[in-house]
């Protein structure tokens, strides 16, 4: 079997079309704007590229982009005082605070800061609750991306075997809980697991999110498997230069997936995309 490719660019476009003509009608019929407020603090070179493709994604679906750029030794205090100015912001409908912070920066203590219905990540302590109890949230972005692809795929995901690959609180957690709430049976994995490829070889949908270059071999997929790989790796290439890579090794997969999300072009074009879904939605919460 060769695995249909899952096309994360296109569904991305399709996304971003969608919110872009929502967004166009909450003009036109309610004068309002979506306001995406963005803040990096300090120079990660990674974050800033980032931080960048939001601002303009954010502006190309018609929204506002506030983009709040802080020296690397801004204090605590300082962060949470324009966290605050940002909540009470009518204009400002999504926060989002760049991870990672500055080591002298309390991660939690920030992000927690923030007002849940403005908490477009999806990474406040009550979004977390509320995700994991199944009520009404902001869902972080990567898990959802990985979700809609899912479901796009499958239809319903009712009764399926679902293995997610890592345990990290903004991708594995989040996307077992997303699994369970679509009626999955959900195992988590991680680097603790007892005889992972077998427990892998039993999935009809895998989550790869570890963040190590090609560690599922294909021979671990079950045939026909839907397998969405979140990972997001550069590698050296034997003849130089470097080149990126998911958790999954994508060749040998892809001869036994059902179907298989690439890397770059699978979840990656898809997290901004839902980044902006997140935002207008957060916009049509605050406005009833
Ligand atoms: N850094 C890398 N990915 C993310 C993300 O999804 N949200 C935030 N806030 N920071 C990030």
């Amino acid at each position: 079997m060769t695995a249909q490719i899952i096309d994360g660019k296109a569904f991305a476009a399709d996304v971003r079309a969608k919110v872009a003509t929502q967004v166009a009608r909450l003009k036109e019929e309610h004068g309002i704007t979506p306001g995406l407020a963005v803040v990096l603090v300090g120079e990660d070179p990674a974050s800033q590229v980032y931080v960048r493709s939001k601002g303009k994604q954010t502006v190309e679906v018609g929204m506002n982009s506030y983009e709040h750029r802080l020296d690397a030794d801004t204090s605590e205090a300082d962060l949470l005082a324009l966290i605050d100015q940002l909540n009470t912001d009518p204009a400002v409908h999504g926060i989002l605070v760049q991870l990672p912070l500055p080591g002298h920066l309390n991660e939690d203590l920030v992000i927690n800061a923030i007002d849940p219905a403005k908490d477009v990540d999806g990474f406040h302590i009550s979004n977390v609750g509320l995700l994991g109890t199944g009520q009404k949230s902001m869902v972080p972005c990567t898990p959802l991306s990985c979700l809609m692809m899912l479901r796009a795929h499958h239809g319903s995901l009712s009764g399926l075997d679902a293995v997610v690959i890592g345990r990290s609180n903004i991708v594995g957690k989040p996307m077992a809980q997303l699994l369970l709430g679509d009626s999955c049976t959900v195992t988590i994995a991680h680097s603790r697991t007892k005889n992972l490829p077998d427990v892998v070889r039993r999935a009809d949908i895998v989550v790869a999110a570890v963040g190590r270059p090609e560690m599922v071999p294909g021979d671990w997929i079950k045939e026909g498997a839907t397998v969405i790989d979140v990972g997001i790796n550069r590698i050296e290439k034997p003849e130089g230069g470097t080149r990126l890579v998911g958790d999954v090794d994508f060749a040998s997969a892809s001869l036994r997936a059902g179907a298989i999300t690439p890397v770059p072009g699978g979840v990656g074009p898809m997290t901004i995309a839902c980044l902006l879904a997140n935002t207008l939605t957060a916009c049509c919460r605050a406005n009833g």
